[in-house]
């Protein structure tokens, strides 16, 4: 049975979704049912349940709050995924393309060097490196620009569809570029890999999101020409919006390592649309 850590987030909860619909016999925890940093409560669930590989959705995911809150970032993106490995079945752990610097101009590969700019980032090539070194099975799959329709969900989409609906203007970065990635495609991208017994193998990375590339803007400019056209979008540039952690300025993931499983993501824009459909 595959346990779901983190079920109370964007892709903990596609996950489960899409663990019902692909009849995937699954358990979860969100992090009042699991706090994953905790060991031996892990490994008790794991044993008592039957558990033959963890899919980990958990993290610390405040990218800002982060660079003052580094015990807690290291804690659950690097200390807990590597106590997960360490219980004896294998392990799907999700990873971020915030471990790159974002100076490079085209897609970056699985082995390409790292160099994070941020505590979040820092933290989560920390959990890497340990998965890498612990000689567990399993996958780290980076990922980028998650975001869900669920509407409790706080990302990007919600954040552009609630502006779009109160204001006449939106001033949005153009100076980063990524590829969007709906959580429910990243979701059945990992439960294939599973159904595959692709966690079976020595622990290797790949890269998983929407095909293509585009900046904030762009997409915001999406999201928005559907929601109110009416409402305008300004580009603007990183340095017009300060933040208190620094983001990689382009952050495209090459999608080469999907092709060993047969794995071909689709367009951002094809997924976009998809949401209006559900
Ligand atoms: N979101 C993105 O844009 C993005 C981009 C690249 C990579 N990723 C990676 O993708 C994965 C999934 O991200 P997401 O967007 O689904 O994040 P999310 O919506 O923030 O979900 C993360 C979940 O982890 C839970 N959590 C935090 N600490 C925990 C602990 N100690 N024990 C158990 N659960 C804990 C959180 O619970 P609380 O809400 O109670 O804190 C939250 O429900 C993460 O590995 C993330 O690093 C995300």
């Amino acid at each position: 049975m595959l346990l779901i850590t983190g079920a109370g987030g964007q892709l903990g909860w596609a996950a489960r979704e899409r663990c019902r619909t692909l009849g995937i016999e699954f358990a979860s925890a969100d992090r009042s049912e699991l706090d994953i940093t905790d060991k031996a409560s892990a490994a008790k669930y794991v044993k008592e349940r039957g558990i033959d590989c963890i899919l980990n959705c958990a993290a610390y995911t405040a990218v800002d709050a982060a660079e003052d809150n580094i015990g807690d970032a290291y804690a659950v993106n690097a200390y807990a995924p590597h106590c997960l490995a360490s219980l004896g079945v294998p392990l799907i752990h999700v990873s971020t393309d915030y471990v790159f610097d974002g100076r490079a101009s085209t897609p970056y590969e699985t082995d390409s060097a790292t160099n994070p700019l941020s505590v979040y980032g820092l933290s989560k090539r920390a959990g890497e490196t340990a998965l890498l070194e612990s000689g567990a099975s399993g996958l780290i799959v980076r990922t980028a620009w998650v975001y869900s329709a669920r509407p409790a969900a706080k990302n990007f989409l919600n954040t552009m569809k609630r502006l779009a609906s109160s204001r006449d203007e939106v001033r949005v970065v153009n100076d980063q570029k990524g590829a969007p990635t709906l959580a429910d495609d990243l979701a059945d991208a990992l439960l294939r890999l599973y159904m595959k017994g692709a966690h079976r193998e020595r622990m290797r990375v790949l890269h998983f999101t929407n095909a293509g590339e585009c900046s904030w803007f762009d997409f915001a400019s999406a999201i928005i020409a559907r929601m109110n056209p009416s409402c305008r979008v300004t580009p603007i540039k990183t340095a017009d919006y300060p933040t208190k952690a620094v983001r990689p300025a382009y952050s495209v993931l090459s999608l080469r390592s999907l092709a060993d499983y047969g794995i071909e993501p689709r367009n951002w824009r094809d997924a976009l649309e998809s949401t209006y459909q559900d």
